[in-house]
């Protein structure tokens, strides 16, 4: 029987998968791109980039299974969602794309909310209008690039922009349309009355499938750049939630995932439409047909640890560099070595502004109650726990909004560290199960190619061959305590520093 191909572009590398029938990873691939920053909360990457890696990942991962182009049956895609690739009329990329966690639209997304009402917005797309989402990143041009968003013929995401230059076909898909801000995730289709209310032509968004419907087959092109077989056919695939979602078997209610890669998020699978009043968590379109989910984000979770990394872990790095070990590795060794609680020093995660509870780009990242005793490991500890104070935030939200929370797993890189997984286990005083052989959203969209392209008759058929639960981690008496205490002092800070955030903000605007 076939194999089946997950491709996945993240925000700092494209990763491709090889995937036999029963779901075991048998050669995958990947290639890195830069993003630019060219202010402090802006990010930026080049479409142009993310093809040359996803052809070069593919072909890497075609050579790892030892496969040839003819043994795929077919392509799942998937990807950071939120991201504005704007193309003019011949298809050319106008600008760099503006990404998912760029907040420079913050001003336009409040004005648009503040003259629509968030009620109209929560009737029109199930979520209120933030500066994450595609439509914003429209309005931020029109005032500040007009002459860019003159040329604008087609506003793709970003998977969707490796779909045309697989395929040559421009389509999207429900799951990661719902993070676009112009889509009725209710009703499943672009609405028209939202792209009226932004002023935005419908024409620029692409038509939408289901995410395990085939929407286009591997062109002649697409075949030479990669090594695919022409003709191969290419499912809608998922936003990279939606896909780590199915990856992981979160198809049902009651299932929650929590994932811990640049960002962190909190999914839980519904099979209704299940909106928050306060817009603190995201409603969006499942890759399982018929079924939404709900989600709260952490902007910056594995995020953090990065930042942490790249402006202050020299040392680590040196070390890393001579012995060959991994640095989180390392970092996450000088945390353990520090008890829960972290003596008291907290960590606020909200370097790029915040989604899930606070909706507010003006937040800022915080070390609260540092005093001579704290040290390194001491900063690396309170990272990993800010991190886990914030994914447990989301995890109240969806249990408060009704939603059953009868089984978490953990997944993405900050699954990968023993450490962190006991410290998220303890904040959320739950077990958690972690998955065997993961590779997240790219295995997601793997399966929605099998279970699009007849391999399997549904996707839950799919994830039940495919998907397989591994360990579980519990929560232990001391780590909850703590968890407890430090979550107290955590939950007050950011109400205390709401009116600093946007006094800051109107001091340093974007
Ligand atoms: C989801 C989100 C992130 C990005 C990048 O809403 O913003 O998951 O897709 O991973």
């Amino acid at each position: 029987m076939g194999h089946h191909m997950g491709i996945d572009l993240g925000t700092s590398a494209c990763k491709a998968v090889v995937v036999a029938q029963d779901g075991r990873v048998l050669g995958s691939g990947s290639a890195g791109y830069p993003m630019a920053q060219p202010r402090p909360t802006w990010a930026e990457q080049d479409p142009r980039e993310w093809w040359r890696a996803a052809a070069q990942a593919v072909g890497a991962a075609l050579k790892e299974a030892a496969c040839g182009g003819d043994d795929v049956t077919a392509v799942g895609l998937t990807g950071q969602m939120h991201g504005a690739v704007l193309l003019d009329e011949g298809d050319t990329v106008v600008r760099p794309a503006i990404l998912w966690c760029d907040q420079r639209s913050a001003a336009e997304s409040e004005a648009f909310e503040a003259r629509i009402g968030r009620e109209r917005c929560l009737a029109l797309i199930a979520n209120p209008m933030l500066p994450n989402f595609t439509a914003t990143k429209l309005l931020w041009l029109r005032r500040h690039e007009p002459a860019h968003l003159s040329r604008i013929r087609h506003v793709l995401l970003p998977k969707d922009y490796i779909r045309l230059r697989l395929t040559g076909v421009r389509a999207a898909e429900v799951s990661d349309a719902s993070g676009t801000g112009a889509f009725d995730v209710a009703n499943r289709r672009w609405s028209s009355e939202m792209c009226d209310l932004l002023e935005v032509p419908s024409q620029w968004w692409s038509p939408v499938s289901e995410s395990p419907q085939v929407t286009a087959r591997v062109s002649a092109e697409g075949a030479a750049a990669t090594g695919l077989a022409p003709g191969t056919p290419v499912v809608g695939g998922a936003g990279d939630q939606a896909a780590a979602a199915v990856g992981n078997g979160i198809v049902a209610p009651g299932m929650v995932s929590v994932t811990i890669g640049t960002s962190g998020v909190v999914f839980a699978a519904t099979d209704g439409v299940v909106r928050d009043p306060l817009g603190r968590l995201h409603t969006f379109c499942h890759a399982v047909p018929g079924n939404w989910h709900v989600m709260g984000v952490t902007q910056a979770a594995g995020g953090s640890l990065q930042w942490w990394r790249n402006a202050f872990a020299q040392p680590e790095q040196a070390v890393a560099d001579a012995t060959g070990e991994d640095v989180y590795d390392i970092l996450c060794r000088e945390a353990a070595l520090v008890p829960p609680g972290s003596e008291g020093l907290i960590f606020l995660p909200y370097l790029m502004g915040e989604r899930t509870p606070h909706t507010d780009p003006a937040a800022r990242g915080v070390l609260f109650g540092l005093t001579p005793r704290h040290g390194r490991g001491h900063v690396a500890r309170a990272i990993l726990e800010g991190v886990g104070q914030s994914l447990r935030d989301g995890i109240d939200l969806i249990a408060d909004l009704g939603c059953p929370v009868r089984e978490v797993r953990l997944t993405g890189g900050g699954a990968r560290s023993a450490l962190w997984r006991q410290i998220q286990a303890d904040i959320f005083a739950r077990p958690l199960r972690t998955m065997r052989g993961a590779e997240g959203p790219a295995l997601g969209a793997a399966i929605l190619a099998a279970a699009g392209t007849g391999a399997y008759a549904s996707v839950s058929e799919a994830c039940a061959a495919m998907v397989h639960v591994g360990p579980e981690t519990r929560p232990q008496a001391d780590g909850i305590a703590a968890g407890i205490e430090q979550g107290e002092v955590y939950r007050a800070l950011y109400p205390a520093l709401r009116p600093v955030f946007a006094q800051a903000r109107r001091a340093h605007p974007e």
